[in-house]
């Protein structure tokens, strides 16, 4: 605890400065780093030489180096679900990797080149539904087999060429018919995505669209393709194993879309460039493997994310791509991060002695900035926040909207930490006219206290390759921030306590009695069954 002391004791005499007061020629500079074309700037937060030093300890004494290299061997370190996490291993299809002894490799490239042909199949109109080529692709899954295809597949869509693909979640039975009602039975195809195949919303939906489809399609089943670690369910559900792809355990579903859960990623955009999604990671992979903690993206993003939320006391941080199409970035970050880093032991079962990871949200830009920025410029608890930005948009026709997306992006930055003083806000009313009272009464709702921190992630255009780095790199800082705090990030028995309840509540709204529940609950089954 004496690194985490000394970052307190440190910030406690810094806290006040202003961060505007650090720069000198050199700080953009040294308070940025690049990893292939990725440019990360962190020089508007209060981190100085001294705070950097002392956040770059934690990765010493955490003994980030060695749990690294545990990670990409394949050791179990997921140890209280006894499992590997080897989502790395997707995306760097030629390097072996062990687990108990055994290259688990073969069998990742054999599902690889499987998903690839039956991509192309699907693409090409070889695989056909009742009434012909696929049209549309419907992936049923929620969660990590959900949220990254989904995000993956909007964010890509200058690529998309094969069929139209739709992601149905939610259990509310709105959200199935909604998506199925506009699509033909005959030419679309079912992805019942799942690495457990028991998660009810999933099975749930799985068979409404399997009654959908049967209505017009002699053979549903045979539409129906599969994604999971669980063979015997598949069959169960009566999917033929040859559209089944498989994956293991050591694969985390918020970690999954490498594997066969990016398989609606890959129809859509075709296994080129879904191939290029995985290169884009796989040099994440390397850059986070061999670049020094002081020159080391996902470290700096981790040690950025400790500052702020551990050290500073910021409770939220607010991710703002500057990129439509990263519409769903912040949804799938919100998984990736709280429900790997949302923990109140560490991984011997002790209670954390610190925070564990932060409430993460966010919008698009510029929207955000019609909504919710005004608390972030004025409201009274500071929201670290991360834009994105990439230097080149896909409608080369419509650049002058790019340079103002880019242009609104670095403004709200340089808005946060400058701010404007009351003297500013004073002379600005008093030039309209004002004066006296209400001139000082009117300047002070003008005023932006300034010193708000944020970082920049800026790349150079939302390709398939780019892509995968950026979420590549956010895996990465989710692993170094749980190592730091000493978290286990990869299991998830946080949500296990409300599936249960629901499972036990379910037969009461069919008319069980609510007996020993309390009285809210009673209160709430009573109006609603
Ligand atoms: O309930 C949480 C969770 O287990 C997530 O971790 C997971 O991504 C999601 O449910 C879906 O799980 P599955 O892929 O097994 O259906």
């Amino acid at each position: 605890m004496n690194d985490w002391q000394a970052l307190r004791d440190h910030h406690r005499m810094v806290a006040d400065r202003p961060i505007l007061t650090l720069f000198d020629d050199a700080r953009a500079e040294a308070f940025s780093v690049r990893a292939d074309d990725l440019l990360f700037d962190f020089s508007k937060t209060n981190i100085c030489e001294t705070g950097l030093n002392l956040l770059l300890s934690l990765v010493d004494t955490s003994d980030l180096a060695t749990k690294r290299g545990a990670m990409f061997s394949g050791a179990r370190i997921n140890d209280t679900e006894h499992r590997a996490v080897l989502h790395t291993a997707l995306r760097n299809l030629d390097t072996p990797v062990m687990v108990d002894g055994a290259d688990v490799m073969t069998a990742v490239r054999e599902v690889h080149g499987r998903m690839t042909a039956f991509a192309e199949d699907v693409r090409t109109g070889r695989f056909t539904g009742a009434g012909g080529a696929i049209t549309d692709v419907v992936n049923i899954g929620i969660g990590g087999s959900d949220l990254g295809p989904a995000m993956a597949c909007i964010a890509l869509s200058p690529f998309a060429d094969g069929p139209r693909c739709h992601f149905v979640s939610n259990v509310d039975g709105a959200h199935i018919a909604d998506t199925l009602a506009v699509l033909n039975p005959e030419t679309t195809l079912v992805i019942v995505a799942s690495k457990t195949f028991t998660t009810i919303e999933t099975m749930t939906n799985a068979e409404t669209a399997k009654v959908w489809m049967g209505a017009k399609v002699a053979d549903p089943a045979a539409q129906f393709v599969a994604v999971s670690t669980a063979m015997d369910k598949t069959a169960a559900f009566g999917i033929d194993p040859a559209r089944v792809f498989g994956f293991e355990d050591w694969v985390g579903g918020r970690y999954s879309m490498w594997g066969p859960i990016g398989l609606a990623i890959m129809l859509a955009v075709g296994p080129k460039d879904f191939d290029g999604f995985l290169s884009g990671a796989a040099s994440m992979d390397a850059h986070f493997r061999n670049a020094d903690p002081a020159q080391n993206l996902p470290v700096l993003l981790a040690l950025v994310g400790i500052w702020h939320n551990q050290i500073c006391d910021y409770a939220t941080r607010a991710v703002l791509p500057y990129e439509q199409r990263l519409a769903r970035l912040p949804a799938y970050l919100q998984q990736l991060e709280m429900e790997s880093n949302g923990k109140r032991v560490s991984v011997d079962g002790a209670d954390l002695p610190i925070h564990s990871g932060p409430v993460v949200w966010g919008e698009p830009g510029t929207n955000g900035q019609h909504a919710f920025y005004q608390l972030i410029h004025q409201g009274t608890r500071v929201v670290p926040c991360e834009f994105m930005v990439g230097r080149e948009g896909f409608e080369p026709d419509l650049a002058h909207q790019h340079r103002l997306l880019v242009a609104n992006c670095l403004a709200q930055s340089e808005a946060l930490m400058r701010g404007r003083s009351l003297a500013e806000a004073t002379a600005i009313m008093k030039a309209k006219g004002l004066e006296g009272a209400e001139l000082d009464r009117q300047a002070r709702h003008r005023v932006f206290p300034g010193n708000r921190p944020s970082t920049t992630l800026c790349y150079p255009k939302l390709t398939p390759f780019v892509l995968g780095q950026i979420v590549a790199l956010y895996e990465h800082r989710v692993f170094v921030e749980g190592v730091i705090l000493g978290i286990n990030s990869y299991d998830q028995w946080g949500v296990e306590l409300g599936k249960e309840l629901a499972l036990a509540l379910q037969p009461i709204l069919e008319g069980a009695s609510a007996e020993g529940k309390d009285g809210s609950t009673r209160q709430l089954v009573e109006y609603l069954r």
